[in-house]
């Protein structure tokens, strides 16, 4: 099938490039020509383990091709993918003009039956305004083209995006015409093997149903910290606590894990624009607005902790920080604790030297020439002349380090430990003193 994908950030490049895999004919379409001419030259403008070499394999093989022209993507594709940003505006809704250009673009220039396909993550009721986009352009031509839109969330992690796409649990494909409903089908029919994963229901239901899936998982993340911080005080491990609730089958063991607060492009984001959504429409949501604040006061735990053994004032102090991503593997530091950390020591007097094994880059973009943080070749070098150790994320590298060697680079051997990655006894073994999330 011909398909042609909007936007070629993260969701875009994903979903067209793994289209493309399964046999699909995809031309993705950007206006920012830079980005297309990364992908033209063989590269990829975002970082996501395995993608480049499906881009260049799909590329070689003719199926995915790039393009900045508007004409040639709505000729190309029957089915129309729109999947650009969606940022926040002040209040935290999300912003949706990129949104209505891409459905007024198809509009403009469509001249044969489109399936339009919202694949950003989008507020209920933004599927009837794509509609309403391409109505009116057609009307400005005097055109009555049939063509029908369908609201198809996409549920992928950064850094295990390639599989989530070619290995979902589910699909959800909010359409009410039948003709689109089959196109769809066929779409994902090579993802779609050995049992049926395709959900089709109303449109407003499936854009609900991608806001409901993240709003959960937060809520159990935010559940579990404010539980970790309660078995601090009373002596109890969460650890243990997790592995006892997660054997019921109704809570099950996945994303029960406390730690220093969720980060990243989507939880904080898409929260909040629930939140804002379902304030519109004059109901509060109270667990969600209690998620949210729990989670911007778990960012700080980690400074919290550094602070009572510490006390306030960190002048002179210097702190290695392992991970700046706000989870590994990936480069992202959208709403990344590592930030709140950092800047939160900063405003002690203190200086910091980080290590991340990818996001040292996107670091010195935000923080540009900031005299008071440092950048490690290595996680052990990070440590030379460091007060103490804090670690923020759980990268695969940080699980095993030299304990004798760290210990000797730090001044205190002290680990405030965000992430849970060691055995609170084999620490006091060590001789380390260990300041976890929950942990006795
Ligand atoms: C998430 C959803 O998982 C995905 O389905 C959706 O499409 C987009 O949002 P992502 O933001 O890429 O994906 O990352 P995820 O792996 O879900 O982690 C989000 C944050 O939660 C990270 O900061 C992570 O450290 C934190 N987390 C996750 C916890 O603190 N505890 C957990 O048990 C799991």
């Amino acid at each position: 099938m011909r398909i042609t994908v909007i936007g070629t950030g993260y969701v875009g490049l994903v979903t067209g490039t793994c289209l493309a895999e399964v046999g699909n004919d995809v031309l993705c379409l950007d206006l920012d020509a830079s980005k297309i001419e990364i992908l033209n030259n063989g590269d990829i403008p975002i970082h996501e383990p395995g993608l480049l070499e499906m881009v260049r394999r799909n590329v070689a093989a003719g199926r995915l091709q790039f393009t900045t022209s508007i004409e040639e993507s709505v000729a190309f594709g029957i089915v129309q993918f729109i999947a650009v940003g969606t940022p926040p505006d002040e209040d935290g809704s999300a912003d949706l003009k990129y949104v209505t250009a891409a459905a007024r673009n198809i509009g403009r220039h469509m001249t044969e039956y489109k399936v339009v396909v919202d694949k950003s993550t989008v507020p209920v009721g933004t599927a009837d305004k794509v509609r309403q986009a391409v109505i009116e352009e057609l009307q400005k031509r005097d055109e009555s083209i049939p063509f029908a839109v369908v609201s198809n969330p996409e549920f992928l992690k950064e850094g295990d995006a390639l599989n989530d796409f070619m290995r979902p649990d589910r699909i959800v494909i909010g359409a009410e015409d039948a003709r689109a409903i089959e196109l769809m089908r066929n779409v994902y029919a090579q993802f779609n093997r050995n049992h049926d994963r395709i959900v089709v229901m109303d449109m407003r239901s499936a854009e609900l149903t991608k806001y409901a899936a993240n709003a959960m998982l937060a809520t159990r993340i935010s559940f579990m910290n404010e539980l970790a911080n309660l078995a601090d005080k009373l002596g109890a491990d969460i650890e243990q606590v997790r592995l006892g609730i997660g054997s019921d089958p109704r809570i099950g063991f996945d994303f029960l894990y406390a730690g220093c607060g969720y980060g990243g492009s989507c939880f904080p984001k898409d929260v909040n624009a629930l939140i804002n959504t379902a304030r519109e429409n004059e109901i509060d949501l109270k667990v969600l607005t209690a998620v949210d604040q729990a989670n911007e006061k778990q960012k700080h735990v980690l400074l919290d902790k550094i602070v009572a053994r510490f006390g306030a004032d960190l002048k002179g102090m210097n702190f290695a920080v392992w991970g700046l991503a706000f989870k590994p593997n990936t480069d992202d530091m959208r709403a990344a604790t590592s930030r709140v950390l950092m800047e939160g020591l900063w405003a002690r007097g203190a200086t910091v030297t980080a290590y991340d094994p990818v996001a040292m880059a996107e670091s010195k973009r935000i923080y540009g020439d900031e005299p008071r943080l440092s950048y490690a070749e290595s996680s052990m070098d990070a440590l030379d002349g460091a007060d103490a150790l804090a670690i923020v994320t759980e990268w695969k590298e940080f699980r095993v380090p030299n304990f004798d060697a760290l210990k000797a680079a730090l001044k205190t051997p002290a680990i405030f430990d965000g992430r849970n990655l060691y055995s609170p006894e084999f620490m006091r073994e060590q001789g380390i003193e260990y300041y976890a999330i929950g942990r006795r």
